[in-house]
C-alpha cells in the first residue's frame, strides 16, 4: 500500500522537474554562451552578460568583441586564442584588475583596444607585458584606470604602433620626457581630467606625427615655449594657464588649426607662433585684457621677460614683447575668435582688422565702451558684444556696405543710447538683431528720410533680410505706425517696455510673415491678433489682463504663455478653439475661480496641451483661499456654482439644529441613570415642576 502511494508522487516530481526546467533556447544549441551575446556579421556583442569570463564558445571568425559593463576580473592567458581574427576587443567597465601576460596569445592581431574604467592599476605590469605583444595595436584606450605616470610609462615602454591613445581619468600629475618617447606613430593623445600640473619641455618633441592633443581640465599653470609645429587640434580648456606662448624663435610655419584655452585664467591673448594657419581660437572665461595703455602711460621700459621655474629648479627664460600690442603673433587665419567672459576694455587698433577671414566674432561679457564696425572683416558673419558697456555705435553707409555677410548680430545688455539710426538697413545680410536691454527707439518713418550721423532711434522699415528682431526692455514709448514694413520679420520680442503704445498699424507690415511674438510686460489691453494668421507662439505675461482678448482664435497658435495676468475664467468656447493647436500653456499667477474651471478640465482632456506650469496653476474659492488646481476636489462647487453659498447653510442650519434638539432630549431622558451624579446634582435637581 505505502509503495502504491510513492509512485504517482513520484510522477507528480518528475512532472514539476520538467515544468521548472526552462526550455532549451532553440537555435543557440551549438554555443552554449551566445545566448548572452548578440552576433552581428563577425561583431559579437556580450556588453552587460553578467560575464565573468570571457566566452569561449563563440564563431571562430569574430573579428569584433564587445564585452563591456560584466564583472571579468582578469582576462586570463590564452583566453582569446580561439579567436585568431579579432580585430578590436572592447572590455570598458569591466572590473579588470589584470590581463595576463599571454592573454593575447593567438589574437595578436588586435588593432583597437578598450579597456576603459577598470582597475588595472592593479596588475598594471602584468598588464603592461601582456599590451606588449599587440604589435599591431593602434588604438588604445586606458581612460578611467587609476594609472600613475610611472604605470603609464610602464605600459608604453615600447608600444611604437599606437596612432590614438587615451588616459583620460587617471591620476597623472607630471610628464617626463621619457614618459611618449616611443610613440613614434602617435597621432591623437588625450590626457584629460588628470591632475597635471607640470609638463617637462621636450616631452612631445618625438612625437612627429601628433595632430590632436587634449590636456583639458588639468591643473596646469602655464603653456611656454610652445614649438609643436605639426598639431592640428590642442585643447588646454579648464585648466589654471596664466600664460600660452609658443616659441617665438621658430620661423616655419605652426600648422595649428584648432587652439581650445577656455576656462583659464589667461591676463594677455595667447602669445601665437609668427607664422600660423590658427583658424578657431577659443579664451572665453579667461581675464584678456590688452595693456598696452598702460606701459604708454608710464612710459616705462616694463619688463619684457618672463621667467618659468619648473620642478628641478631649471629656469628658463622666455622672452616676449608684454606690452606690444602689435605683437600677439599671427591671428591672419583666424575664422572663429571666443573672447566671451574676458576684461577686453578696448581692442588694440588695428587687430580686428588682421583676421581678414573673420566669420564669428564673440565678445559678449567683456567692459568694451567702444566698436569700430570700420575694423570688422568682410566675411564676418555673426557678431557679439552683448553684456558690454557700449554707449553709441557710429557708422555710414560706406562702413556698412562692407560688412555685407553679417547676419547675426546681438547687442544685447549694453548701455546703447545712440546710434546711426540707419545701421540696421545698411547691413544687407543681416537676419537676427538683439537689441534688448538698450535705450534705444524705434524711429517713426518721418525721421527715415533725415541722414543724422546719430540718433536715439533706430529704423527698422525695408530691411527685407531681418527675420528675427528682439527689442526686450528697451524703454520704448511707442511703435510708431508701419514701423516694420517692407521687414518679413517672423519673430519680434517687445517684451518688458511697461506702457508701450501698441496699435494695429504698428505690426501691420508683418500680419502675414510674424511667427513668434513677445508682448509680456507691455500693459497691453485688448489687442486684435485676427490679422496675424500665421502666428505661432504668443507671450502675453504679466499684462494685469482680466480676460483674454477676444481675438485670439488663432488657427495655427501652438505656444502660448498667459502667466502672472488677473484672469479669472477662461470661455469655454475660447478654450475650445485654442486647444486645437495648442501644445505648450502657462498659466500660473492668475486668480483663477474655482467653480469656473471647466475649460481646465477641456484643455486636460484633450490631451494635447502641455500645460508645463501646471504646479504653479492655482484658483480661488471664496473663503478657502487658494488651491491647486489639480488637487481641487468636486465637492467645493456643485454643478450649479452659481447658487451662492449661504442658502445652504440656511437649509441645513434648522435641519442640523433640530437632530441636535432630538439627540440632547433623548439623552437625558433615557440615559438620565448613566449621567454621573455630579452632573445630576447640578443639571437635574434646581428644576422642580
Ligand atoms: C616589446 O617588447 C617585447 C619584449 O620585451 C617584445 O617581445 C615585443 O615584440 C615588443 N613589441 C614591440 C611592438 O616592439
Ligand atoms: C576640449 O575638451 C573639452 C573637454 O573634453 C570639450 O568639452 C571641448 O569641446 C574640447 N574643445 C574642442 C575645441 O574640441
Ligand atoms: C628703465 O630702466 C632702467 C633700469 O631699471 C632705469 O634706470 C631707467 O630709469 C628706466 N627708464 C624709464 C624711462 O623708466
Ligand atoms: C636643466 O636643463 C638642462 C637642459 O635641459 C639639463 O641638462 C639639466 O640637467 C637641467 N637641470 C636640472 C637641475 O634639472
Ligand atoms: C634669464 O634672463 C635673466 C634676465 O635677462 C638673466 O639674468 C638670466 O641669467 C637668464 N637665465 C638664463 C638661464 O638664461
Ligand atoms: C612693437 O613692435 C613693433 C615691431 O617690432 C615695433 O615696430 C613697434 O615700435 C613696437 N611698439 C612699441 C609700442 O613698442
Ligand atoms: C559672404 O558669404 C558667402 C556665403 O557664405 C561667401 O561665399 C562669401 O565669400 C562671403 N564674403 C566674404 C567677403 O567673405
Ligand atoms: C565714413 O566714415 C569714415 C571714417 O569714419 C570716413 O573715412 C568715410 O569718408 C565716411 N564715409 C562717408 C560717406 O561719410
Ligand atoms: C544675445 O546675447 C544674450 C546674452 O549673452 C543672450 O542671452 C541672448 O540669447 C542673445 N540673443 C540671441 C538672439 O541669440
Ligand atoms: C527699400 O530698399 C530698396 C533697396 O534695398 C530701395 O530700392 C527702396 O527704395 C526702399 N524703399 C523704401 C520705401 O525705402
Amino acid at each position: 500500500m505505502p509503495l502504491l502511494g510513492l509512485i504517482p508522487c513520484l510522477a507528480c516530481l518528475a512532472l514539476s522537474l520538467t515544468w521548472v526546467v526552462p526550455p532549451p533556447v532553440v537555435g543557440h544549441g551549438e554555443y552554449g554562451q551566445q545566448a548572452h551575446c548578440r552576433l552581428t556579421q563577425r561583431v559579437a556583442l556580450c556588453d552587460r552578460s553578467q560575464l565573468s569570463s570571457v566566452p569561449t564558445d563563440l564563431p571562430g571568425n569574430i573579428e569584433e568583441l564587445q564585452l563591456n559593463h560584466n564583472a571579468i576580473r582578469v582576462l586570463r592567458n590564452t583566453c582569446l586564442s580561439a579567436y585568431p581574427h579579432l580585430r578590436a576587443l572592447s572590455c570598458a567597465s569591466c572590473r579588470l584588475d589584470a590581463i595576463e601576460s599571454n592573454a593575447f596569445h593567438n589574437a595578436c592581431h588586435i588593432e583597437d583596444l578598450n579597456l576603459a574604467e577598470n582597475y588595472i592599476r592593479t596588475g598594471y605590469q602584468q598588464t603592461g607585458r601582456a599590451l606588449w605583444l599587440l604589435s599591431r595595436l593602434k588604438v588604445l584606450d586606458l581612460s578611467g584606470n587609476g594609472l600613475t605616470e610611472d604605470m603609464v610609462a610602464f605600459i608604453l615602454r615600447n608600444m611604437s604602433s599606437l596612432e590614438r591613445l587615451s588616459l583620460s581619468g587617471n591620476v597623472l600629475l607630471r610628464l617626463d620626457q621619457t614618459i611618449f618617447s616611443h610613440l613614434h606613430r602617435l597621432e591623437e593623445l588625450t590626457l584629460e581630467r588628470n591632475a597635471l600640473y607640470e609638463i617637462e619641455e621636450g616631452v612631445f618633441d618625438g612625437l612627429q606625427r601628433l595632430r590632436r592633443l587634449s590636456l583639458a581640465f588639468n591643473s596646469l599653470p602655464c603653456l611656454v615655449n610652445f614649438r609643436l609645429t605639426r598639431l592640428l587640434v590642442l585643447n588646454a580648456s579648464h585648466n589654471d594657464l596664466e600664460w600660452f606662448i609658443a616659441d617665438q624663435d621658430i620661423k616655419e610655419p605652426f600648422h595649428l588649426q584648432t587652439l581650445d584655452l577656455r576656462d583659464n585664467r589667461l591676463l594677455f591673448f595667447p602669445f601665437l607662433p609668427t607664422l600660423s594657419y590658427v583658424q578657431t581660437l577659443l579664451l572665453s572665461d579667461n581675464r584678456v585684457g590688452f595693456y598696452q595703455h598702460l606701459a604708454e602711460a608710464h612710459s616705462a621700459n616694463w619688463t619684457t621677460h618672463v621667467q618659468f621655474f619648473n620642478l628641478n629648479g631649471n629656469v628658463s627664460n622666455v622672452t616676449v614683447e608684454l606690452w606690444n600690442e602689435t605683437l600677439y603673433g599671427d591671428i591672419s587665419s583666424v575664422e572663429l575668435l571666443d573672447l566671451t567672459g574676458n576684461q577686453v576694455v578696448h581692442l588694440p587698433q588695428g587687430f580686428l582688422r588682421k583676421m581678414r577671414k573673420l566669420s564669428r566674432l564673440r565678445l559678449g561679457r567683456n567692459c568694451l565702451k567702444s566698436l569700430d564696425l570700420e575694423e570688422l572683416s568682410a566675411s564676418l558673419y555673426e557678431l557679439d558684444v552683448s553684456s558690454n558697456r557700449l554707449t553709441t555705435l557710429r557708422a555710414n553707409q560706406t562702413s556698412l556696405n562692407a560688412l555685407g555677410n553679417l547676419t547675426h548680430l546681438n547687442l544685447s545688455h549694453n548701455d546703447l543710447q545712440r546710434l546711426y539710426p540707419k545701421l540696421f538697413v545698411g547691413l544687407s545680410s543681416l537676419a537676427t538683431v538683439d537689441l534688448s536691454y538698450n535705450k534705444i527707439n524705434i524711429c517713426s518713418l518721418e525721421i527715415t528720410d533725415i541722414s543724422v550721423e546719430d540718433c536715439d532711434c533706430a529704423v527698422w522699415t525695408n530691411i527685407s533680410s531681418l527675420r528675427q528682431l528682439y527689442l526686450r526692455e528697451c524703454g520704448l514709448r511707442q511703435v510708431p505706425p508701419s514701423a516694420f514694413n517692407s521687414t518679413p520679420l517672423t519673430h519680434l520680442e517687445l517684451s518688458d517696455n511697461p506702457g508701450i503704445a501698441l496699435s494695429q498699424e504698428s505690426l501691420a507690415g508683418l500680419s502675414r510673415t510674424l511667427q513668434q511674438l513677445g508682448l509680456g510686460n507691455t500693459k497691453i489691453q485688448d489687442f486684435d491678433f485676427t490679422l496675424f494668421v500665421h502666428l505661432r507662439s504668443l507671450d502675453i505675461s504679466r499684462n494685469s489682463l482680466a480676460h483674454l482678448p477676444g481675438s485670439l482664435g488663432i488657427p495655427d497658435l501652438r505656444w502660448l504663455d498667459l502667466r502672472d495676468n488677473s484672469l479669472n475664467s477662461i470661455p469655454l468656447e475660447q478654450a475650445e478653439t485654442l486647444s486645437k493647436s495648442l501644445q505648450t500653456l502657462f498659466l500660473g499667477g492668475n486668480p483663477f475661480n474655482c467653480c469656473k474651471m471647466e475649460w481646465y478640465r477641456m484643455f486636460k482632456e484633450v490631451n494635447t496641451v502641455n500645460i508645463v506650469d501646471r504646479p504653479d496653476v492655482t484658483c480661488l474659492y471664496a473663503g478657502h483661499g487658494r488651491h491647486g488646481v489639480d488637487s481641487l476636489t468636486g465637492h467645493l462647487c456643485r454643478v450649479d456654482s452659481e447658487e451662492p453659498g449661504w442658502w445652504y447653510i440656511a437649509l441645513f442650519l434648522p435641519v442640523c439644529l433640530s437632530i441636535v434638539g432630538i439627540a440632547v432630549i433623548f439623552t437625558l431622558t433615557f440615559r438620565s441613570s448613566r449621567v454621573p451624579g455630579v452632573i445630576k446634582k447640578r443639571c437635574l435637581k434646581p428644576t422642580s415642576y
